[in-house]
């Protein structure tokens, strides 16, 4: 398999009745996966332009992905080496249990792990209490991106363990 386990925590999560796993993917051999949660979500769901869903960076990225028990992709996200996040996509009918949450402090204690300084991502402001929990904060004013209302926000990770988040 050509993922890679990066955690306890990430290995194998539960909902109480479900089980899912995070672990971080390879772009070019699970692409497959990565893309069909990225469009059932961003392209199906939200109606983000395709050619604004894929773009040059994903192939440069560290991407992680949860997967039900059955091993379908349910959730998605992606950290630039340098601290920008995005992609973070959890299927609808996945949404509320916590798979979002797991996928962020994986990407969390991974960042750590790189000793990336501060986390950056550009937040659909619906989505906007989901990071301020682990304690992003917003920055400037809010912007149109895919047609989307997004607001950028920022995580200092500099001296701090995964285990505060
Ligand atoms: C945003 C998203 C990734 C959250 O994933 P999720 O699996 O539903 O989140 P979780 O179940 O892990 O939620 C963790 C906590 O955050 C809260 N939360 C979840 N979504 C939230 C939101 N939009 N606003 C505020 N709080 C939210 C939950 O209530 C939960 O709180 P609790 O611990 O007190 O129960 C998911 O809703 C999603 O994929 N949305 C569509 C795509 C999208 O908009 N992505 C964001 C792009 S910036």
């Amino acid at each position: 398999m050509s993922e890679t386990a990066i955690a306890s925590r990430c290995n194998e999560s539960s909902t109480g009745v479900e089980t899912y796993t995070v672990r971080i993917a390879d772009w070019r051999n699970d692409s497959q996966v990565l893309h069909a949660v990225r469009e059932a979500v961003f392209i199906r769901e939200q109606g983000v332009p395709a050619e604004l869903e894929w773009d040059e960076f994903d192939a440069g990225c560290i991407h992680l992905i949860a997967r039900d028990a059955a091993q379908k992709g349910i959730g998605t996200a992606r950290l630039f080496p340098h601290g920008v996040i995005g992609r973070m996509a959890v299927l609808k009918e996945w949404r509320g249990k916590g798979v979002g949450a797991t996928l962020m402090h994986c990407l969390l204690e991974e960042a750590i792990k790189r000793q990336i300084q501060q986390v950056v991502l550009h937040a659909q402001a619906h989505a906007g209490g989901f990071y301020a929990r682990f304690g992003f904060r917003a920055v400037g004013k809010q912007f149109m991106e895919a047609g989307i209302p997004h607001v950028r926000m920022v995580l200092r990770l500099a001296g701090r363990s995964v285990d505060q988040f």
